[in-house]
């Protein structure tokens, strides 16, 4: 048996034995009921101490790949063997590029977040030996209580807090919603969020599609196709950012209350309302118990925070809990958000940055409807992007060469051909000008 060691490698001398002896017997170099070189025998090859042999070959007893025969040593296991396959080395996979943006709209001005705090509370969410054990699997009360009363102050949602479920992204709690409703077919807004397509058809779920016009979703195609689920984005519709009217609203509740459908409600950005008050949730004005309310701290907080959470109807709450899913978000991070809304930060952090994002919003779009006559903006009223249509012009080609957000990404037909989606978080509004000038100027109405 060729044994060759290196004893500078940094790996122990018994792992070494035990990978090579292991690899003869795996690939069939060392045959079933072969007899091992004994102990003292390989001692004198390889120049080694007995405990490192006794530790190599007490690690391929424990694996049931030698045995021993008492007073005639160790033997080879009788195994079947391992057929050869195709397997490569995990080299050159293949990824696909992420593209880089130079207005993405979910980003956010990373210098305005109050890290220090965060800090100071982290620490103290670290020192706590308690939360090293797994805690309540659908999240933890204490910021579930937060979110409860921060939802129902500033949004009107009326709930339990056994209502709220908290998960890592909007994607993941829409996966889990539609687990507990059998994953129905669902109606979904064009444009829309492109991630919600993307789980329903990972999902195999039947799609349909209802326009979005100047008051939102087109309620009559909700209502005709009668799907079991409508997902919808009333406050700020991605990405056209319109309102949903309140009449649709009421449209929408009775068609769900009278049909026996599902409406999900996507508030996504409707923290940073820019002009009046925002209308409260369809949640809060259900009165059939039909609305699953979804929201996210990555704009109210940051995107790398990894924290949504949903608001479920009685009937699918108890399924969450008799189905046992989990959040499979850390307790620590759940903790520090709780803490950090327990003492009032995160509503004086909402007030302080929603002041500095209408501000960029305001000095960018103000100077684009000076500057360029041709152009028209919509959704800039709410939230970290808003959209710039060049009527009539395809925006495809200077689109891509200043890596700007094309609406066609978001639409289902032809539409948005001649709109871009600006993203505002994460520039000044100097940088953003900059980017839109030079844009614009290679865009000929
Ligand atoms: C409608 C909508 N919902 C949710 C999200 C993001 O959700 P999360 O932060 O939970 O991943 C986005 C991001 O663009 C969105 O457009």
């Amino acid at each position: 048996m060729l044994i060759s060691l290196d004893k500078n490698s940094g790996t122990p001398l018994f792992e070494q034995i035990y990978d090579i002896i292991r690899q003869q017997i795996i690939q069939g170099e060392l045959e079933n009921d072969e007899k091992l070189p004994s102990k003292r025998q390989l001692q004198r090859d390889l120049s080694i101490s007995q405990t490192t042999i006794e530790n190599a070959y007490g690690r391929l007893l424990d694996e049931d790949l030698i045995y021993s025969r008492e007073k005639s040593g160790y033997f080879v296991t009788s195994l079947e063997q391992l057929e050869p396959g195709s397997r490569q080395a995990a080299t050159g996979i293949v990824r696909k590029k992420k593209k880089h943006y130079a207005l993405p709209p979910g980003t956010i001005d990373t210098t305005i977040v109050q890290s220090d705090v965060l800090k100071h509370i982290a620490r103290e969410a670290f020192s706590d030996d308690e939360l090293l054990n797994l805690g309540d699997e659908s999240g933890e009360r204490k910021l579930k209580e937060q979110i409860r009363h921060y939802l129902h102050i500033n949004r009107g949602v009326i709930c339990a807090t056994d209502q709220i479920f908290i998960g890592p992204s909007t994607e993941f709690l829409l996966e889990q919603a539609l687990y507990l409703m059998d994953h129905p077919a669902m109606t979904i807004e064009d444009p829309g969020y492109p991630v919600i397509k993307k789980v329903l058809d990972r999902l195999g779920s039947k799609v349909d599609f209802a326009p979005v016009r100047e008051d939102g979703v087109d309620t009559k195609t909700v209502q005709a196709l009668s799907n079991p689920v409508v997902h919808v984005t009333p406050s700020h519709q991605f990405p056209s950012g319109v309102v949903l009217s309140l009449q649709k609203r009421i449209q929408l509740l009775n068609h769900a209350g009278a049909a026996g459908t599902y409406i999900i409600e996507d508030d996504y950005d409707s923290e940073f309302r820019y002009t009046g008050r925002p209308l409260p949730s369809l949640q809060g004005l259900d009165q059939n118990d039909r609305t699953i309310y979804m929201s996210t701290f990555s704009k109210v907080l940051y995107p790398s925070l990894r924290l949504s959470c949903m608001v479920l109807p009685k009937r699918l709450a108890e399924l969450y809990y008799a189905k046992q899913l989990s959040c499979n978000v850390p307790r620590q991070m759940q903790l520090i958000v709780a803490r950090f809304m327990d003492r009032g930060y995160l509503e004086r952090h909402i007030n302080r940055v929603r002041k500095i994002y209408r501000t960029k919003m305001e000095t960018v779009t103000a100077w684009l409807r000076e500057e360029y006559e041709d152009v028209e903006i919509y959704g800039d009223h709410t939230g970290m992007h808003f959209m710039l249509r060049v009527p009539g012009t395809d925006l495809r080609i200077p689109a891509e060469k200043h890596s700007l957000v094309h609406g066609s990404r978001y639409s289902q037909t032809e539409g948005l051909r001649d709109t871009v989606l600006i993203g505002i978080g994460e520039k000044s509004a100097e940088d953003i000008m900059d980017i839109l000038a030079a844009f614009l100027g290679d865009v000929s109405p």
